[in-house]
C-alpha cells in the first residue's frame, strides 16, 4: 500500500469490543490475568500498551519497517539507541547533528566509555577516514539542523555496513514522505515526532524503526527496561497527526520552496540553506535521495543601518506578526528562531562558528498557512528591522 494509505490504516483495525473506528485511547497501568502469567498479550502499560502498539505499527509501516518503538521523546528514542553500544565503542556522527543528539554523546556517553567523533558527513572521502576500528554505530542526520548539508545516505550507510557498524539516520527534517533511510540501506530509523509525524506541537515523542530482528529485540529490552515510553494519550495525539502527515509535508515543502527563492532574491538576505535551491552543494544528493526539498530554511541577513547581524536578525525576529519566536519545528504554525541562542546554545561558541552557526543565523520551519501572508510578514520585519 501507498504511505498515503498507510498513514491512515497502517496497524489500525475497528475496535473489536466497541467497534470504535479511532484506536481507543487505553490508560490501564495493568491489565488483569487469568491466572498468574496468564495474559492476553498486556501485562503492564511500560511494557506494552495496545494504543502505543497501534502506533509503533503505523509507524514502522510508513518507514518499510518491520518493528517501530515508540519513546517519550526524540531524545529518549536517541539515548536508547546508544544504550545498545558498550564502553569502549566509537560513534561517528554527523557534525551539525541537533543540538540536543550532541549534548547526548557529549555529557551522557562519554562519561560512560562511550566516545564519538563529529564529521561533515556530505564528505564521503572525510567521513571513510574518520571510522576506527571501534566505530560501531554511524549516526547520519540528514538534511542536517541547522546548516541543511544533505548526505548521501546509501553511500554513507554502505561505508558503516562494510566497516561491521550499525547506521542510524535521524529522520526527523525528511519524514517518511520525502526520504526512506531503511530503503537505502540503514539498519534503524529515528524520529522526533514531536515534529512533523505529530505534526500540531502539542506532543513530545520518539521514534525509532528497524527492519533488524535482533536490533529491534535488543531495543525492545532496552524500551522497557530503561523505561522512556510515552503516555498512551500522546501516542494517540501522534497516530492522529500522522493521517495527515502526507497532506502536511507536501504543504510544508510547497511553502518553503516558494520562500526560499524569494528570500534569495531578496536584497536585504546574504544567504539562504535550502536543498531545494540549485544552488544549494549538495542540490544533485538531495535531488537524487529526496522526493520533495521539505520545510525547513536556515538564511543570514545583510547588516542594517546599525549594530550587527545578529543584532539585525534579533530586531527582525521581534517585528513578526505571523511567524512565532519558538524552538521545534514540523508543526502546522510557522516557527521562526536564532539557533546560536535558542536550539543549538549547548553547542560550544568555537563548534558553532566552525560549522556556520553564526549568531544572526536565522532558522525557520514553515507551516502550512497561506504562503502570500508568510511572504507579507517576512518583507514588512525586512522594511521594519532596516
Ligand atoms: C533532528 C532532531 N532530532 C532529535 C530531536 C530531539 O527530539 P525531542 O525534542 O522530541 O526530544 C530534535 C529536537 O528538536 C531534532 O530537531
Amino acid at each position: 500500500m501507498k504511505l498515503e494509505t498507510l498513514v491512515i490504516h497502517a496497524g489500525q483495525h475497528p475496535d473489536p469490543v466497541s467497534g470504535a473506528v479511532m484506536t481507543p485511547i487505553v490508560l490501564s497501568s495493568t491489565f488483569a490475568q487469568a491466572g498468574p502469567g496468564h495474559h492476553k498479550g498486556y501485562d503492564y502499560s511500560r511494557s506494552g500498551n495496545p494504543t502505543r502498539n497501534t502506533l509503533e505499527a503505523c509507524g514502522a509501516a510508513l518507514e518499510g519497517a518491520a518493528h517501530g518503538l515508540a519513546f517519550a521523546s526524540g531524545c529518549a528514542a536517541t539515548t536508547t539507541v546508544l544504550h545498545t553500544l558498550r564502553p569502549g565503542d566509537h560513534v561517528l556522527c554527523s557534525d551539525d547533528v541537533y543540538g540536543g543528539t550532541f549534548r547526548i554523546l557529549d555529557k551522557v556517553m562519554k562519561p560512560m566509555g562511550i566516545t564519538a567523533t563529529f564529521v561533515d558527513m556530505s564528505d564521503l572521502a572525510r567521513t571513510a577516514a574518520a571510522l576506527r576500528p571501534e566505530t560501531k554505530l554511524v549516526w547520519l542526520e540528514t538534511p542536517s539542523n541547522p546548516m541543511l548539508k544533505v548526505a548521501d545516505i546509501e553511500a554513507v550507510c554502505a561505508l558503516a555496513t562494510k566497516h561491521g557498524a550499525v547506521s542510524v539516520v535521524d529522520n526527523t527534517f525528511a519524514t517518511p514522505v520525502i526520504q526512506r533511510p531503511l530503503a537505502l540501506g540503514a539498519t534503524a530509523v529515528v524520529h522526533s515526532s514531536t515534529k512533523y509525524l505529530n505534526g500540531h506541537s502539542d506532543v513530545v515523542g520518539g521514534f525509532v524503526m528497524t527492519r533488524d530482528a535482533a536490533f529491534a529485540e535488543r531495543l525492545r529490552f532496552l524500551q522497557n527496561a530503561i523505561g522512556a515510553v510515552p503516555s498512551p494519550f500522546d501516542c494517540y495525539l501522534v497516530l492522529r497527526g500522522l493521517k495527515t502527515l502526507h497532506v502536511r509535508v507536501e504543504r510544508h515543502a510547497q511553502n518553503a520552496a516558494k520562500i526560499a527563492t524569494w528570500l534569495r532574491d531578496h536584497r536585504d538576505v546574504a544567504r539562504v540553506y535550502y536543498p531545494g535551491l540549485t544552488d544549494h552543494p549538495q542540490y544533485a544528493i538531495a535531488k537524487k535521495q529526496m522526493a520533495l526539498p521539505g520545510g525547513m530554511i536556515s538564511f543570514v541577513l545583510r547588516g542594517g543601518a546599525t549594530g550587527t547581524v545578529a543584532e539585525r536578525s534579533q530586531r527582525f525576529l521581534s517585528k513578526l506578526a505571523v511567524f512565532t519566536c519558538a524552538e521545534s519545528l514540523g508543526g502546522v504554525e510557522s516557527l521562526i528562531e536564532l539557533p546560536a541562542v535558542m536550539t543549538h546554545a549547548s553547542v560550544p561558541a568555537e563548534t558553532r562558528a566552525a560549522l556556520g552557526i553564526d549568531d544572526g543565523l536565522i532558522r525557520i520551519s514553515v507551516g502550512i498557512e497561506s504562503v502570500d501572508d508568510l511572504i507579507a510578514d517576512l518583507a514588512q520585519a525586512f522594511d521594519a528591522s532596516r
